[in-house]
């Protein structure tokens, strides 16, 4: 912990006070450089060689918007917002600026801080992937990896496009993915779904335990792999998939585009999505919170309350 200057917006900026924020698997892997199998070398490059390069972690925040720059007439102080800096984090702070015209919107007044913190990370990621994939009202999907930050979001927001889910996960989360709409769920110590004889259209790897070699055999003939965690390989051959197959794959970075913040956010205000938390500590033991995200066991978000709550 450390005093920083408290920043002073720009003419196009907001300064938000931070209410929450989150310990995210990009925070995780920032810090501790685990990363997916090939990536070591690149990882430590693009996220710094001894240490993390942007020193404050922290990829989403929700708060109250304290003063506004010169120029902004979308956004007044008082307002309450979530955001979503992304890749370039900074949230892990009581004041942060952000671009009045960034991924930036007002909180759906249904969610607290501590849920509209959560919305942005797992949300975004699955916007952009389903967006990629093409996804269609009716289809089946199957989410590998439903527990998670980003797999709770999928089966939530491919429930809300029309789909038809199947979520993969632990025993210990087969009830807490039920709970958020999948229909039906596969416990993966006991069953494997690719072997079942069921086929989807798109299948949603969110755990890297299910690359084309074994989801191959559960995708219908013009199904979508999407590979939102993949080792070097897997996402250098994605590309190439479809010049030999009907099936698609879909892997790499996700777009981090303001669109999809507005997009959560009516989703979120109809009650369509809420992100799941496991649990919240206060800013002051944040390490404790990291030390619980590393055992890669958490269930939907770990988030973290910064300063006083004003509702
Ligand atoms: N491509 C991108 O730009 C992008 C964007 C966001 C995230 N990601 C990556 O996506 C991954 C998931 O992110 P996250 O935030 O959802 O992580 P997370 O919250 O830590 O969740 C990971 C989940 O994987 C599950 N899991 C572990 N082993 C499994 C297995 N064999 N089969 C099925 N599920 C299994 C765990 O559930 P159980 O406890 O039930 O086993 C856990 O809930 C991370 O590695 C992250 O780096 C990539």
């Amino acid at each position: 912990m450390t005093e920083l200057v408290k920043p002073v917006p720009a003419k196009d900026e907001l300064l938000i006070r931070i209410c929450a924020t989150t310990v995210s698997s990009a925070d995780w892997r920032v810090r501790s450089l685990e990363m997916p199998s090939g990536f070591g070398l690149l990882g430590r490059a693009a996220l710094g060689i001894r240490r993390p390069r942007q020193p404050i972690l922290g990829t989403e925040l929700a708060g109250e918007i304290e003063a506004v720059g010169s120029e902004v007439t979308t956004f007044k102080p008082g307002d309450k917002v979530f955001a979503f800096p992304g890749s370039r984090m900074g949230c892990y702070v009581e004041y942060r600026c952000i671009a009045a015209d960034g991924p930036v919107a007002l909180k759906p007044s249904n969610l607290s801080y501590e849920q509209a913190a959560a919305l942005s990370f797992g949300g975004s990621t699955m916007l952009d992937f389903f967006r990629r994939g093409s996804l269609q009202s009716g289809e089946r999907v199957l989410v590998n990896g439903a527990s998670g930050a980003v797999g709770t979001a999928a089966v939530q927001l491919a429930k809300y496009f029309g789909a038809h889910v199947t979520g993969v996960c632990g025993e210990a989360n087969l009830e807490l993915v039920q709970s958020i709409g999948a229909d039906e769920v596969i416990d993966y110590t006991k069953d494997d779904f690719s072997r079942s004889g069921q086929t989807y259209d798109v299948i949603v790897d969110a755990a890297g335990t299910a690359p084309l070699s074994r989801s191959g055999r559960a995708l219908t003939s013009d199904g979508r792999l999407l590979l939102v965690l993949a080792g070097l390989v897997d996402m250098i051959k994605a590309p190439f998939a479809g010049i030999t197959d009907t099936r698609k794959v879909i892997a790499g970075p996700v777009a981090e585009r303001p669109e999809y913040i507005h997009q959560l956010r009516q989703i979120a205000a109809a009650g369509e999505f809420v992100p799941v938390i496991d649990r919240c500590y206060p800013f002051e033991e944040i390490q404790t919170a990291h030390r619980y995200v590393d055992t890669g066991r958490k269930r939907g978000n770990v988030v973290i309350r910064i300063g006083r709550d004003p509702e």
